[in-house]
């Protein structure tokens, strides 16, 4: 383990936070000082019009667009310093992040749980091993039926889990999803937020979730909104403080999930 990881640390801890795009009369400011916490085990939404910086906070904090200034901390590592990586960023993102986006992007001539397995093979984990937790994540997400079934024999809401399942695959300390349920029904869009905060409480990661939806706030325990590049906390909220406490204290369920 490395010495500087600490199981007691935040999932995502960032500071000041600043994001300029191009320079002179095209530059754009789209993330001014933003400061977010997020404890494991908690799940938390970043609301806000199209334009607002969210996927800028989401790919500075997942380490794929670096800010112009702050610093990022995950797990209590310390990762960037403005644009400046303190780690191997692809390595560091293979083992401790997950992502979730829009689309599942699965790859369309593996199955199901061939697209999870290939998110542990890049980690080098044998083969055996990731056979085993593939079958696992699919059975936790409800689709173990599908898994020797290609993406374009899946519905949806069934991509979807299966892109969930390989989000998790490396028992990732951080998961980002932006806009995860953008091409969900209501119905099916709401299972796939559920699914997020179970998997917030019950494998102890950070879960941030973009989205519009404003139907299934309810799972979240803490809720934010972006404007013009800056972030505070919404009051579209329900009772959002108070699960934010508890599930604080829920936080590292299992050593298993923690950074080493
Ligand atoms: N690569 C880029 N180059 C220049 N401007 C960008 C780039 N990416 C995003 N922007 C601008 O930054 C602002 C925030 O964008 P974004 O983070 O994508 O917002 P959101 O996800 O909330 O819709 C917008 O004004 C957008 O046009
Ligand atoms: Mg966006």
């Amino acid at each position: 383990m490395r010495s500087t990881s600490r199981s007691g640390a935040p999932a995502i801890e960032a500071f000041n936070l600043t994001k300029i795009y191009g320079s002179g009369n095209t530059e754009v400011v789209a993330m001014k000082d933003v400061s977010l916490t997020v404890a494991r085990g908690e799940v938390v939404a970043l609301l806000g019009p199209s334009g607002a910086g969210k996927s800028t906070l989401l790919t500075a904090i997942g380490l794929i667009n670096p800010p112009t200034a702050g610093r990022i901390a995950i797990g209590g590592q310390p990762v960037m310093e403005a644009d400046r990586a303190l780690v191997d960023l692809r390595a560091f993102r293979r083992r401790h992040l997950g992502f979730v986006f829009q689309k599942a992007n699965l790859i369309p001539f593996l199955t199901a749980a061939e697209n999870v397995r290939v998110a542990m093979e890049i980690n080098d984990l044998p083969a055996r091993t990731a056979r085993h937790r593939a079958t696992e994540l699919l059975g936790y997400l409800g689709v173990a039926d599908r898994a020797h079934h290609l993406p374009n024999a899946l519905s949806g809401g069934q991509q979807q889990r299966v892109a969930v399942a390989r989000a998790l695959a490396n028992e990732p300390s951080l998961i980002l999803a932006d806009e995860p349920t953008a091409a969900l029904d209501g119905h099916r869009g709401r299972q796939v937020m559920e699914l997020f905060r179970q998997v917030a409480h019950e494998r102890g990661a950070g879960v941030v979730v973009v989205t519009h939806d404003h139907r299934a706030l309810d799972v979240f325990d803490r809720i934010y909104e972006m404007e013009d590049g800056q972030l505070r906390p919404s009051h579209s909220g329900t009772g959002a403080s108070q699960a934010q406490s508890r599930s604080a204290r829920r936080a590292f369920p299992s050593e298993s999930n923690r950074l080493d």
